[in-house]
């Protein structure tokens, strides 16, 4: 389905990502992870069509999207649910959820999405008037994903959905993301907890200084002797 072929990414000079490689089947978990300033963040952004390639090529079912608009990219059916729970914080929770869906045009559709969000994260049906700046960490995040899901995409795209948040709402994190799965969306999705997202994914791709050093299941990367090393304290 996503097909990432030997991207470098550069920020002026400095290059953050070295022909890095990766693969994504229709219906599959894949997870994304390494140390802080691995250049995870970075890899989701050049597929959303929010940096330049320097080189190399990304293709979404044989297309090719390198270097497209981002709104292009969300159009063919790719979401992303940024780092840091990005919300509009001065717009109601109501107004988050439709901007995540400002480019669909079936109404009817949208109201659908909206109440299945709504069944989903009951929280947000009762701060729907609310700025959404006001809400909890836990409840951005929420609504983070809910908006992400409410372009109605095909993949998803996560970048850290866990991070900063109470054990208990992370634990509820990863399993929204895999019901998200399971109902048949395919998730790509960037984790610095490497036991949990090796745990829950099908395949994993370890990032070192900007390049792919492993790759493989979620059970042979949890089996691999560097990674239990130097990611899981093994
Ligand atoms: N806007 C920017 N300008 C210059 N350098 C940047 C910029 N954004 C990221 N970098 C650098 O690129 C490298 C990769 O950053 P990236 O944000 O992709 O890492 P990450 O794996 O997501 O890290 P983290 O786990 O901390 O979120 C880092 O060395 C970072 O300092
Ligand atoms: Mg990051």
């Amino acid at each position: 389905m996503l097909r990432v072929d030997g991207i470098s990414v550069r920020y002026g000079r400095i290059p953050a990502l070295r022909r890095v490689s990766l693969e994504v089947g229709e219906g599959e978990l894949v997870t994304l992870i390494g140390a802080n300033g691995a250049g995870k963040t970075t890899t989701l952004r050049a597929i959303s069509g929010l940096l330049p390639l320097a080189e190399g090529s990304i293709t979404f079912d044989g297309r090719s999207i390198a270097n497209a608009p981002p709104r292009t990219i969300l159009d063919l059916g790719i979401a992303h649910c940024p780092e840091g729970r990005r919300v509009f914080p001065q717009l109601s929770v109501r107004e988050n959820l439709e901007m995540g869906a400002y480019r669909r045009r079936d109404r009817a559709g949208v109201a659908a999405d909206m109440e299945r969000m709504f069944q989903r994260f009951p929280r947000l049906l009762e701060r729907l008037g609310q700025a959404a700046g006001t809400l909890s960490g836990g409840e951005q995040q929420m609504l983070a994903i809910a908006r992400a899901l409410m372009s109605r995409p095909r993949l998803v795209l996560f970048d850290e959905p866990s991070l900063g948040l109470a054990p208990n709402l992370v634990e509820q994190t990863f399993a929204i993301v895999s019901d998200i799965r399971r109902e048949g969306t395919t998730v790509l999705m960037v984790e610095q907890n490497a036991y949990a997202a090796l745990e829950m994914c099908d395949r994993a791709y370890l990032l070192e200084g900007g390049a792919v050093m492993e790759h493989g299941t979620g059970r042979a990367m949890l089996a691999n002797d560097h990674i239990q090393r130097a990611y899981l304290g093994g």
